[in-house]
């Protein structure tokens, strides 16, 4: 299964952490690539310095395409075959869709930041809520991607990188040659 996040409505001056943070999710919680609507010079620095230190997710090395269309992008994605998802609080309830989802081969996730245009309800296969109520892209991504892979992209391992070992008490890490110490 192959998972890009679509991040929409990008404003530089204000959203540069969170969608950052969008993009650090979306590698962690395994996938492939970020698109994004603008571009950030904050974001790419941020998002490569990750893939570099920290190494490439089950689906590879992670990548960044900034100034994307997202009409463009979703139009584009469904003529290939894929599906769309949009992430937005008046969707379907996610425990109701999650696995109809899981069935798809290539997925793209689309988050907002402002008020997401009214025609990607429409072109989404699916609207999504991961529960009704307000709260963050961060966090709809996180539980989605999470639901999506049954919670297996927590236990996989990031190649070439820095390895955290996992230690009930104090920090472990393992520190392959190209790397400087946190
Ligand atoms: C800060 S919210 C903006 C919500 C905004 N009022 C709107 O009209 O979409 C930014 C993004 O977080 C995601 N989001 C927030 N709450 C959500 C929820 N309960 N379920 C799914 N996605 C959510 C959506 O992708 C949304 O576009």
């Amino acid at each position: 299964m192959r998972v890009v996040v679509l991040r929409l409505g990008h404003r530089p001056e204000r959203d540069k952490r969170i969608t950052t943070h969008v993009g650090l999710v979306a590698r962690a919680f395994g996938a492939s690539e970020m698109l994004l609507t603008g571009r950030d010079a904050h974001i790419e620095e941020s998002l490569k310095d990750a893939a570099s230190r920290w190494g490439g997710n089950f689906a590879g090395s992670f990548a960044l395409k900034s100034d994307v269309s997202w009409k463009g992008e979703v139009i584009r994605w469904k003529e290939a075959g894929g599906k769309v998802v949009h992430l937005t609080m008046y969707g379907s309830n996610l425990p109701d869709v999650i696995d109809e989802i899981r069935g798809s081969e290539n997925i793209l996730v689309a988050v907002g930041a402002e008020k997401v245009p009214a025609e990607m309800y429409q072109l989404a296969d699916w609207n999504v809520a991961v529960g009704n109520q307000p709260h963050s892209e961060v966090a709809a991504l996180a539980v989605f991607l999470d639901r999506l892979f049954l919670g297996r992209e927590l236990v996989e391992d990031f190649a070439g990188g820095l390895k955290i070992v996992p230690s009930a008490r104090g920090k472990q890490v393992i520190y392959p040659e190209h790397t400087e110490k946190i």
